[in-house]
């Protein structure tokens, strides 16, 4: 039966219970009357929905009302059989993905490029990693999807994987071919396991590449928050598999998730479902046609290489999400990082993130012309003043490194600080980053290469965030000591 998607039970109950009722429970600031200057910030209606689980408004660590009647308008939404709402990221979804799908010791099959949620999954589950190295390619300075053939290979050489993890799509908007993925890995008994991050609006709109669900995955991890229209830290963890025990799943989710759920992010994820549904079709639509005329407009520029649907190639680019405005700078003799923070400085123009060659601005819901216009002036500005002789491609970040020993092995054995720059050939126990976009230049476990430090000091000096480390001045790195 269908179900009411017009409805929003969460947000209908939220409200409802707020209008009358006097708090003696929880959160302490009792809607914002404990603090003046939170509600003056956060605004009353923010505060006064800020509330914690109770009878009339459900428990999302055991649902049984409005928070489980959201979820099956979720999972409708969405095609799925089931939907979990998560309340700390995709961080969460992915880490219960995986702990669903594989047990202490047992293999998944996932491309190296992966966000570090996923390589911290593998430190919570125990679960082996298989590392297929992505396709690069070298004129961008991009790592690709997963090519068909490398799946095919991978999986007839450990047929005892468990699960294998495709992200759909990259950051720069990149779609591996998930269908066929998905017919050999069912072929031999594995779970498909997909990061979908960036690849919320997929589902509402038929310009836009198609979700893992709708490609036959059996667990998708969606940060409804990115794309979506929902408030920052709400995903959706999604399952479609009748041989997946949904409570077990949830007991998995459990283990980790607070149990005072936010209702704001709650609500914003019931809210920014009935949108999609109601009119996804046409906004995503609409931020289609926006990144198109972007890309137009910068092409026209001259010197700006804009990522575009031309890049499709029938494998490790399956599909192409035109929604990400991926931008290749080399010609203009900047690195992505340098004019991600011109942007910002300059011209008040916040960008997704940069790296050595390239830079991308997320086109969604909420975005209008007269940015897109902005954007666009700032950028040819940018090129008259600043442009000079073409950099050299970076291309260490997609050196698959040497793994030595699995990331959980990696994590709990005994560590020593060295200084990072002389710490080539030793065994990193922790990672080390460039945020956004989080993928490990370094994980735990994997050897540290030269390349890999003069990438890091190279972003670092083109004023990346350098992350994960746990000296903060990013001037030690943990290493193994046997
Ligand atoms: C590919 C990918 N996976 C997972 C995540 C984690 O998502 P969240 O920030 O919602 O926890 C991110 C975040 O940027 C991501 O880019």
């Amino acid at each position: 039966m269908k179900l009411d998607q017009s409805r929003a039970p969460i947000y209908e109950a939220v409200k409802k219970l707020t209008e009358h009722t006097i708090p003696f429970d929880v959160p302490g600031h009792k809607r914002g009357v404990g603090n003046p200057l939170l509600k003056e910030f956060l605004g009353q209606k923010a505060c006064q929905y800020d509330v914690n689980s109770s009878k009339m408004i459900d428990n999302a660590m055991h649902p049984t009302g409005v928070i489980r009647e959201a979820e099956k308008l979720m999972a409708e939404a969405f095609g799925a059989d089931e939907a979990f709402l998560m309340v700390n990221g995709t961080t969460s979804a992915v880490q219960a993905m995986v702990m669903a799908a594989c047990e202490e010791g047992e293999k998944i099959i996932l491309p190296r490029n992966v966000h570090k949620s996923a390589i911290n999954a593998l430190i919570l589950s125990g679960a082996t990693p298989v590392y297929i190295n992505p396709r690069i390619n070298q004129q961008l300075g991009i790592s690709l999807g997963m090519s068909v053939e490398d799946v095919k290979q991978t999986i007839e050489e450990n047929p005892d994987a468990k699960a294998i993890f495709i992200i759909n799509p990259t950051y720069y908007g990149i779609c591996s071919n998930i269908k066929e993925i998905v017919q050999i890995a069912h072929e031999y008994e594995m779970l498909v396991l997909v990061d979908e991050a960036h690849g919320t609006h997929f589902y509402f709109s038929d310009h836009a590449p198609q979700g893992g669900i709708q490609l036959g995955a059996d667990m998708c991890a969606l940060s409804l928050h990115k794309t979506g229209g929902s408030l920052t830290q709400s995903s959706v963890l999604l399952v479609q598999n009748q041989n997946i025990n949904p409570q077990y799943v949830r007991s998995i989710i459990n283990i980790t998730q607070t149990t005072s759920s936010s209702y704001l992010l709650m609500t914003s994820l019931d809210l920014a479902r009935k949108q999609l549904v109601e009119k996804g079709n046409k906004l995503i639509d609409d931020a289609i046609e926006l990144a198109d005329y972007a890309r137009c407009e910068i092409n026209k520029i001259g010197g700006y290489i804009v990522f575009s649907r031309d890049l499709i190639n029938g494998d490790t680019i399956n599909d192409y999400d035109v929604t990400k405005l991926s931008i290749n700078v080399l010609n203009i003799g900047l690195s992505g990082f340098e004019i991600v923070d011109i942007l910002r400085d300059e011209y008040d123009i916040i960008i997704e993130y940069g790296d050595a060659n390239n830079f991308m601005g997320v086109i969604s819901l909420g975005d209008t012309k007269e940015n897109i216009d902005l954007l666009v002036e700032a950028l040819r500005d940018i090129k008259c003043k600043y442009q000079k002789d073409r950099l050299q491609r970076v291309k260490v970040e997609f050196i698959i490194p040497e793994v030595s020993v699995s990331p959980r092995e990696a994590f709990y054995v005994r560590k020593i600080p060295v200084l990072f720059t002389e710490s080539e050939g030793l065994v990193s126990g922790e990672f080390i980053m460039c945020y956004p976009p989080g993928i490990p230049v370094i994980a735990p476990g994997e050897i540290i290469s030269k390349e890999a430090i003069d990438y890091i000091m190279y972003s670092k000096e083109k004023g990346s965030l350098i992350t994960g480390t746990q000296d903060l001045s990013n001037k030690y790195i943990s290493i193994l000591v046997y």
